[in-house]
């Protein structure tokens, strides 16, 4: 199709890849496959993973993986026989650190950080709030974006319920520390020096529910001091907000839509999909994870047709085998059909050129580095199905 630009090209040309999808269909493999595939082809990439299955760390050395990044040693590589031209280092995502980070950025003295950073609310907010893990996803791609080290930024992200909180999350973010009710905390401290019941009483629970998990003296004030604060770096915030928004908008950036055949994660990616290009942010491929194979002979199989592989291979089974392997056949044909089926809603959507990568599932989880890299040659060339 005129205009398309297939996964491999995206690998070998982009700055940076970020996988978005449903939860658990596969974002932080897709995202590892495709990172080993740049770094095969010569490319320094950073993979930037968000809670990577533990066996997949182990299995590329990665251990003791945290907020610093690590080189996957070549001998991990060579150890499995692939040849690995540039390198792969992994880190993975620490939302309180990109935080704690950007307040000391923003903040107009040393000391003012200091005081926001042992605020308790905000120990609280930058660890647990709904929304920040997003948005300092996008915080932490900013930054590392801008890193003459690596060639290519492969971001996962966060297995939010839902893959559109991901792109709203600066501006939730930003909305929730700048809404009426937290306007509203901060007057009522700034006015009498201290909280009274009277004025809590008024209509401080809706506040409070959200933050249900902090309890003990000294909450209010805490929460004063710190929206008073955090409105003081609104400004960097709001202009950080729109910076994110521009990098992602940038066309050496592309969004990897990950989806399971499933129609629940299929709706989903096609809605991210359209707000994706509502946003002006560039899609770059669908990939559809875990498909269903047909098997190799995907006609009607007979009781006798089974049967009589059975005996051509002079395997004992048990009886009724012969009639379990036909039923199981055609089960697995009607499976490979109805995901098939039900990726069409997808191509019919990928218009513009965006490609659709069909995967197969494995027989098991990816968990060492041959299944990564043969995931990776899948997806850059095309599928395997
Ligand atoms: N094609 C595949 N075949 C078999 N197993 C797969 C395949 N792709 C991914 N998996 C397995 O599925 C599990 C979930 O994958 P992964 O962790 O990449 O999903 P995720 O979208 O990042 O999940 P979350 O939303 O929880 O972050 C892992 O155990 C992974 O090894
Ligand atoms: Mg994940």
């Amino acid at each position: 199709m005129e205009g398309s630009v297939s996964l491999d090209r995206l690998v070998r040309e982009r700055r940076v890849l970020i996988t978005v999808g449903a939860g658990g269909v596969g974002k932080t493999t897709t995202a590892a496959a495709l990172a080993l595939a740049a770094a095969r082809e010569g490319r320094n990439v950073l993979c930037l993973t968000i809670d990577p299955a533990r066996r997949l760390a182990q299995s590329l050395g990665l251990e003791e993986m945290g907020a610093e990044a690590v080189t996957v040693d070549a001998s991990v590589f060579a150890r499995a026989n692939i040849e690995v031209k540039g390198s792969l280092t992994a880190a993975m995502l620490d939302t309180k650190r990109t935080f704690d980070d950007l307040i000391v950025k923003h903040s107009s003295s040393k000391e003012k950080a200091e005081r926001l950073l042992n605020n308790k609310l905000y120990k609280y907010i930058s660890a647990s709030l709904a929304g920040t893990q997003e948005y300092m996803a996008m915080e932490k791609l900013v930054e590392v974006k801008a890193d003459p080290r690596w060639d290519l930024v492969v971001l996962d992200t966060p297995p939010t319920a839902n893959a559109l909180d991901f792109l709203d999350a600066p501006e939730r973010l930003i909305g929730m520390l700048d809404s009426a009710a937290m306007k509203w905390f901060q007057d009522a401290f700034e006015s009498s020096g201290k909280f009274s019941l009277n004025i809590l009483a008024k209509g401080a629970s809706a506040v409070l529910k959200g933050i249900g998990k902090l309890t003990g003296g000294g909450l209010l004030e805490a929460m004063a001091e710190l929206i008073s604060e955090l409105n003081e770096l609104f400004g960097g915030f709001k202009e950080r907000a729109r910076h994110v928004e521009k990098t992602l908008r940038s066309p050496d950036v592309a969004f990897v839509l990950v989806t399971s055949p499933s129609p629940p994660s299929i709706k989903e990616v096609l809605y991210f999909a359209d707000r994706l290009a509502e946003a002006n942010m560039p899609r770059g491929a669908f990939v559809v994870n875990r498909m269903r194979r047909a098997p190799a002979f995907s006609g009607d199989v007979t009781t006798a047709d089974a049967q009589k592989g059975i005996d051509a291979r002079a395997l004992a089974l048990e009886d009724g085998a012969a009639e379990r392997l036909a039923e199981a056949h055609g089960d697995a044909t009607k499976m490979a059909a109805l995901d098939a089926r039900n990726v069409q809603a997808i191509t019919a959507a990928a218009t513009g050129g965006v490609p659709v990568v069909r995967v197969a599932e494995r027989a098991t989880d990816v968990h060492d580095v041959a299944m990564l890299a043969d995931l990776g040659e899948v997806l850059v060339r095309g599928g395997d199905l």
